[in-house]
């Protein structure tokens, strides 16, 4: 116990937990608080009892019973994706792993920085940079068709503590994202990114309503409530550059 304790906090320290609250406190305390939340977090708890790999299938899963943006068949781009949990949420609503003979089989592609450990039914590219062109020449080659139905972004920077350049850090994630999507993303496609609040948050949001024709904030129950993090989720892809190959 005292050894993986150890390990959460040298964790914490590599990358600090994102809070709208101060970051003046001690780092001590701040360890303290977050595993006194983590050991008691309902979220932590399920996803043990459930397999998942960390609490983040949560998040992914209310937004998908809410909004229904993985079925059967799809082609997922999974952007951030270790450890895999939003990767094990969606092999298996898009089947995947071919888990339902009736049903469609889809294909879930997972990017990251950090290595992934395998999942049946996913495909993972890791290490790799979402930002790199050579990852997005290497995802297109990957995707059937070349192209993804749903691109997920749970993408987060090391947080420094420093809210707004953690912000800009995170936005400049997503709009690389965005960025590529004409490539990427196939006519109609969805699009989910995790973001951190803040002064560049509509103009992102603004992009997405260029593109997209639905586009909506949300924040899942299992985001906790004193972070910044809201999700953005843009759905009906419109804009279309060069061939589509399927
Ligand atoms: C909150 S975690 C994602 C958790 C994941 N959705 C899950 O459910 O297991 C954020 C991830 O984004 C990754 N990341 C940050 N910048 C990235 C980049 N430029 N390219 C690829 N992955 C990146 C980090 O390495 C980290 O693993």
């Amino acid at each position: 116990m005292a050894r993986s304790l150890k390990l959460v906090c040298a964790s914490l320290r590599r990358q600090r937990f994102h809070t709208s609250g101060s970051h003046s406190k001690g780092q001590t305390a701040a360890e303290h608080l977050w595993l006194t939340r983590h050991l008691r977090d309902p979220f932590v708890k399920a996803a043990k009892v459930e397999s998942y790999r960390c609490r983040s299938a949560f998040k992914l899963l209310e937004v998908n019973d809410r909004h229904q943006i993985l079925r059967p068949g799809l082609r997922v781009l999974d952007c951030g994706a270790a450890p895999g949990a939003w990767s094990q949420v969606a092999v298996r609503r898009v089947n995947a792993a071919g888990a339902d003979p009736s049903a469609p089989v889809g294909f879930v592609l997972g990017v990251d920085l950090l290595h992934i450990f395998p999942l049946e039914g996913a495909t993972f590219l890791s290490p790799a940079d979402v930002t790199d062109p050579r990852t997005i020449q290497r995802v297109r080659e990957l995707l059937p068709g070349g192209r993804a139905d749903v691109i997920l972004s749970d993408m987060a920077p090391n947080a420094t503590g420093i809210r707004s350049l953690d912000h800009d850090r995170l936005i400049s994630l997503c709009s690389s994202l965005l960025d590529v999507a004409p490539d990427v993303l196939h006519p109609g496609g969805t699009f989910l990114c995790k973001t951190w609040a803040g002064s560049q948050s509509l103009g992102l949001q603004k992009r997405l309503a260029e593109q997209f024709q639905n586009t909506r904030t949300v924040k899942p129950r299992a985001s906790r409530k004193e972070s910044s993090e809201v999700y953005l989720l843009a759905t009906q892809y419109q804009r279309v550059k060069g061939p589509v190959e399927d």
